[in-house]
């Protein structure tokens, strides 16, 4: 079992960095191996829409950081992505790594990925009301279940200035990545 982890914030000690590498703490306890990636540090650049992916070859054409993950992506049977809420949404650095799994569809839009993979969300907000993004993060979700993943948690770190003194959320978060290896 391979379970894989994207932070999509810039602060390596921030929230959303220590929610995925609990998740992965618990992957690992439950037998899974695990690698995280640091989406900030890496060289991804948004898709340019030139279709090269759903054309001969079926392979996105950008020569960046993301072609490693599109075969780290492809091997994996878990996938935890972690982001801060930046304006409303998803940090600028998940939402282009988001926009380049669309080479994952086929032309028809099915999935190229094989079936199987689980995912889950973990975010981190200033608002304490921890619904009140709730439709941002259905749709990143919708996003990982066309392209055939099951996503049977999501959390939500919101208001807490330091999570990892928030007991139950790493408890929580540890629980998460525990269960993408079941
Ligand atoms: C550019 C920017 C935009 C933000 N927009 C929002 C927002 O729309 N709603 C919100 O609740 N918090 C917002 N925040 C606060 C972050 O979501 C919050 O500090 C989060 O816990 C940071 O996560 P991190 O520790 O993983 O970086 C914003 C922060 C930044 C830097």
């Amino acid at each position: 079992m391979r379970v894989i982890g994207f932070v999509g914030s810039p602060r390596k000690d921030g929230n959303s960095a220590a929610l995925v590498r609990q998740a992965l703490a618990g992957a690992s306890a439950a037998g899974a191996e695990t690698t995280i990636f640091y989406l900030n540090d890496m060289n991804i650049r948004g898709c340019q829409a030139c279709m090269s992916c759903k054309g001969e070859g079926r392979r996105c054409r950008q020569a960046d950081g993301m072609q490693e993950l599109y075969d780290e992506i492809t091997a994996a049977d878990g996938i935890v992505i972690g982001s801060p809420v930046y304006m409303g949404y998803v940090s600028g650095q998940t939402k282009i790594f988001l926009d380049r799994l669309y080479a994952f569809y086929n032309p028809d839009l099915s999935s190229k990925l094989p079936k199987g993979k689980k995912a889950a969300l973990v975010v981190s907000q200033g608002y304490s009301d921890g619904n009140a993004y709730s439709r941002a993060f259905e749709a990143v979700e919708h996003t990982l279940k066309t392209l055939g993943m099951e996503v049977p948690d999501r959390l939500v770190a919101a208001g807490i200035p330091d999570v990892t003194k928030h007991e139950e959320l790493m408890k929580k978060a540890y629980e998460i990545g525990k269960k993408l290896v079941k």
